[in-house]
């Protein structure tokens, strides 16, 4: 514990709140105790500066461009690691050896089949429902198959048991929810294959071919899913937090996860960049058009994927994908006339000075669904793949916060309504 306090003067007295550090020499003003000693609270909308646990999964500096997993820099894992090993990594909290690894990948290979009934829920919905919706009301639905994953007091084996169903169980649903909305027979799991190659099994094959998964698509789908895996303290993993706070179950969680993803200024950005590249390429790829309507004050239109509320010199999993964007598209021998709007939208972007004022830079966003494109990934799927992606990320959250026993999330506020006022019978009203 540090010995550094924060003085606070209120009303003539002053307070003293302790400071804390993280391992990374970040600070923070600890005000647990600022109400029950002062009264007062804090007020941070959007909690810009609110820091709402202590975590040991994600390490990122905004302003330098660095994001760690559990310490591993996120470039050496996009490069060296496969998505089980950064699922088992965030999760457990270190890398797992080969033995450790063979286990949990045997584990959730074992749990890739869904219960027959689900096929039912699916085929409820229309063909026009959005894939995230779906995924979102599919996961919480294995909370009714596996009843017991709510109850209290569970064991670190059940706990386990629930997490590898979910892994597992998620690329089935994903892939069970494209084929379903395209009303195409949907492919059972088959377990000869690793867990990447088995979720383009069932996304591609048909029953009547034989189907192989291409490498290349295979090292970029490992590398995508990585580069999404957690990013500490954001909208969703907040909220698989606060969900779980109340003690209820991991699907419950997750699923709550996937409904704050699925907003446009969150993991929804995938699938309106590539929307709104798609609309300058139609109205004739005139780029600076676009940009200056992002500037317009009067014009709600913002430049999907530009920006970070944390980053604010580069978003390092971006500089990545542009790479991986480039590499894949030259591998498949695919020319996308978006990926050169993409980059003129970039070039505009990074030399005009309100993108350069306000520090908006391309985010992870900005080239994912090039590359999801150029796999065959309806562009509709692209926030259920940041989903798949996210996955260890919010387990490790949700995990994280039960060992640690956090309280239950529930912020205060400051009332600006009415004050009291008598009830007015209906006839009297104006
Ligand atoms: N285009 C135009 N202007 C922008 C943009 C943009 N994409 N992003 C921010 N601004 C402006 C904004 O209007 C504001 O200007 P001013 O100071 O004049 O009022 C200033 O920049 C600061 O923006 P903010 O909305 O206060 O920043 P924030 O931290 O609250 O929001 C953001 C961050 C990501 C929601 C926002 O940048 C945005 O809407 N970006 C587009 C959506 C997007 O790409 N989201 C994906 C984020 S990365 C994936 C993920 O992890 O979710």
């Amino acid at each position: 514990m540090s010995e550094e306090v924060a003085k606070l003067v209120l009303d003539g007295k002053t307070f003293e709140l302790p400071v804390v550090t993280g391992t990374e020499g970040e600070k923070a003003i600890d005000i647990t105790q600022l109400r029950a000693k002062t009264g007062y609270i804090t007020l941070d909308s959007g909690y810009k500066n609110t820091g709402s646990t202590k975590s040991a999964i994600t390490f990122l500096d905004g302003e330098k461009g660095i994001l760690r997993y559990r310490g591993y820099p996120i470039e050496q894992l996009a490069e060296n690691a496969n998505f089980l090993e950064v699922a088992y990594l965030l999760i457990y909290g270190k890398l797992p050896n080969k033995q450790e690894f063979e286990a949990f990948n045997k584990s959730i290979t074992n749990h890739t089949l869904v219960q027959e009934d689900i096929k039912h829920f699916l085929e409820a919905y229309p063909s026009k429902a959005h894939p995230m919706g779906v995924l979102a009301a599919a996961v919480s639905t294995l909370a009714t198959f596996y009843p017991e994953s709510q109850e209290e007091n569970r064991t670190t084996e059940a706990i386990n048991l629930t997490i590898h169903r979910l892994i597992a169980k998620m690329i089935t649903l994903v892939a069970w929810t494209k084929k379903n909305k395209m009303r195409m027979p949907l492919m059972y799991p088959n377990n000869k294959f690793g867990y990447v190659e088995n979720f383009l099994y069932m996304m591609f094959a048909l029953p009547t071919e034989e189907y192989t998964p291409n490498p290349v698509v295979v090292k970029a789908l490992h590398k995508l899913l990585i580069l999404h895996a957690d990013h500490e303290q954001n909208c969703s993993a907040s909220t698989v937090r606060i969900v779980g706070s109340s003690h209820a179950s991991l699907y419950a969680s997750i699923s709550a996860g996937i409904s704050a993803l699925w907003g446009p200024l969150h993991g929804g950005a995938n699938q309106a960049v590539i929307e709104m590249l798609e609309a300058i390429k139609n109205d004739g790829g005139d780029v600076k058009k676009w940009v200056d309507k992002a500037k317009d004050k009067n014009d709600p239109f913002r430049l999907m994927g530009f920006g970070h509320r944390v980053y604010k010199n580069f978003d390092p999993r971006a500089k990545i994908i542009k790479k991986a964007c480039d590499d894949v598209l030259a591998q498949l021998g695919i020319n996308d006339p978006i990926l050169d709007i993409a980059k003129q939208l970039e070039e505009v972007a990074l030399n005009d000075p309100y993108f350069v004022e306000r520090k908006l830079y391309p985010n992870v966003d900005f080239y994912s669904g090039i590359i999801y494109r150029a796999i065959g990934i309806p562009t509709e799927m692209f926030t259920v793949m940041f989903a798949l992606g996210r996955l260890p990320g919010w387990i490790a959250q949700w995990k994280e916060m039960r060992e640690n026993n956090e309280p239950i999330g529930r912020p205060r506020q400051i009332y600006v309504g009415e004050t009291e006022r008598d009830f007015v019978p209906m006839d009297k009203r104006s």
